[in-house]
């Protein structure tokens, strides 16, 4: 296992965004969705992306990826046995978007078995809009051994409403989506996801022969097609990274120019760290921050986009701990989401859980200790007070930011960041 050792840092210079894991893995899910060749560009060189790559194979796919580009290729022949359908529990366990290969397998193979994924340090998670979704579609659906298993000759399109306790769900979205594409007649989504990640989706299956109306609003068309084609695809910047970025930005106070972005996608992250005190000057692709003087407290609630996302809920929490007052942050995503709240105080900063509910009190400084990464985001959040940090911090195991940062100590160092992976 590997730990970072990083020193306050002050960064300078500019920063180029890789393409979205939250986007990429969907599509990739897609493919299943074809025996026709796919190209996909700008995906990011990731562990979860490595692992999704896997499954595909797994379940028949031959895949070339290089420089960042994937080519999905169907294997001569994929046997429709059990290698052609089963995504096996030892591959989902390590990454549950995993579970998108669901609606497109049961679509394209009319039977898929995909390991249920468990809970994760983020919360419960479950996955009961994903399996309200393919039933309405006319999939028999059970739990069995551990495992999602659906069948169905043939799916069957629907008006459902896949809104739940915490609102829409992306990846429920975009397996019915999929599995939709496939099915007979109209499928109307309702409370769908308006992620930039769905909408991505969305023109995908378009180049790939699917019809799909409504991407990016709560009400999304499917008319259902016989067969789907290949198709090429760009992956879109990664709106978590670039949150990120500005965030460390503000928290050391180094001005920075955030390229290869889209700054549409990133509006209440913008408006927060305004709200806070930064300055954001928008270009086309590029967000140039200069983080100001004094950081001001505010309150920041997480929601469904276009709200603000509860990916970047940790990493900006670390700014108000350096701001001047009291901040509330509300997590209506994931109210366990809080595992790195113990280790910031560990830090010295005063942050108080309560529920889904943070109270934090500004401080004016952080001081390097021993931090344990807990999840991909909270790892992001330790790697960014640490930066800020008076002193030495260590992060241990931060196999979690290699899921889901491309490059990240490179990008870091090229700012002027001091940081060294070391073996824990
Ligand atoms: C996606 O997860 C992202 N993952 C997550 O990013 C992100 O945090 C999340 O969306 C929210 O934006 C990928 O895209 C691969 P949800 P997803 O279903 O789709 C509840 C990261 O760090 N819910 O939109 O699994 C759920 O518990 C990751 O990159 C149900 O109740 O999240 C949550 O409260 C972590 N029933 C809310 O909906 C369901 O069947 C939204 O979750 C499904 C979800």
């Amino acid at each position: 296992m590997d730990k970072f050792v990083i020193h306050k840092s002050a960064l300078k210079g500019s920063v180029k965004i890789s393409g979205s894991k939250n986007a990429a893995l969907p599509i990739m899910a897609a493919t299943l969705l074809t025996d026709e060749e796919c190209v996909i560009r700008n995906v990011p060189e990731l562990m979860d992306i490595r692992t999704m790559i896997k499954i595909l194979e797994v379940l028949g796919k031959e895949i070339k990826f290089q420089k960042n580009t994937l080519i999905v290729r169907t294997k001569r022949k994929t046997s429709l046995k059990r290698e052609g359908y089963v995504a096996p529990y030892k591959l989902v366990r390590t990454m549950r978007a995993s579970f998108c290969c669901l609606g497109p397998l049961l679509a394209k193979r009319k039977k898929a078995k995909v390991a249920f994924p468990g809970g994760c340090v983020i919360g419960v998670r479950p996955v009961d809009l994903h399996l309200k979704g393919l039933r309405e579609l006319g999939a028999q659906v059970v739990v069995q051994k551990g495992y999602c298993v659906a069948c169905a000759k043939a799916l069957r399109g629907r008006h459902i409403y896949l809104g739940g306790a915490f609102g829409s769900s992306v990846l429920a979205t975009a397996n019915i989506v999929m599995a939709a594409a496939l099915a007979q007649g109209l499928t109307l989504i309702e409370h769908a996801a308006c992620e930039p990640e769905i909408e991505s989706l969305v023109l995908f299956l378009r180049k790939m022969g699917a019809q799909v109306k409504g991407e990016g609003t709560p009400l999304i068309k499917v008319q259902g097609v016989k067969a789907l084609g290949g198709a090429e695809f760009e992956i879109i910047p990664d709106r978590v990274e670039a949150g990120t970025f500005v965030a460390a930005s503000l928290a050391t106070n180094s001005p920075m120019l955030i390229e290869g972005v889209n700054p549409l996608h990133l509006t209440s992250v913008i408006e927060a760290a305004r709200s806070i005190g930064g300055e954001c000057d928008l270009k086309d692709s590029a967000i140039f921050v200069n983080p100001g003087g004094t950081k001001r407290a505010i309150n920041l609630t997480t929601l469904p986009y276009p709200g603000f996302p509860t990916d970047l809920q940790a990493q900006f929490m670390v700014c108000l701990c350096l701001a001047k007052g009291i901040s509330l942050i509300t997590e209506k995503i994931y109210p366990d989401r809080f595992m790195h709240v113990a280790e910031i105080n560990r830090m010295g900063a005063s942050i108080r859980r309560n529920g889904p509910y943070v109270i934090i009190e500004g401080r004016d400084k952080l001081y390097g200790a021993e931090v344990m990464a807990s999840d991909l985001r909270a790892s992001a959040a330790l790697v960014i007070a640490a930066l800020a940090a008076e002193g030495k911090t260590e992060v241990l195991r931060v196999y979690h930011i290699d899921r889901g940062y491309d490059k990240i100590e490179e990008k870091l160092e090229m700012l002027g960041a001091k940081i060294r992976r070391e073996k824990q």
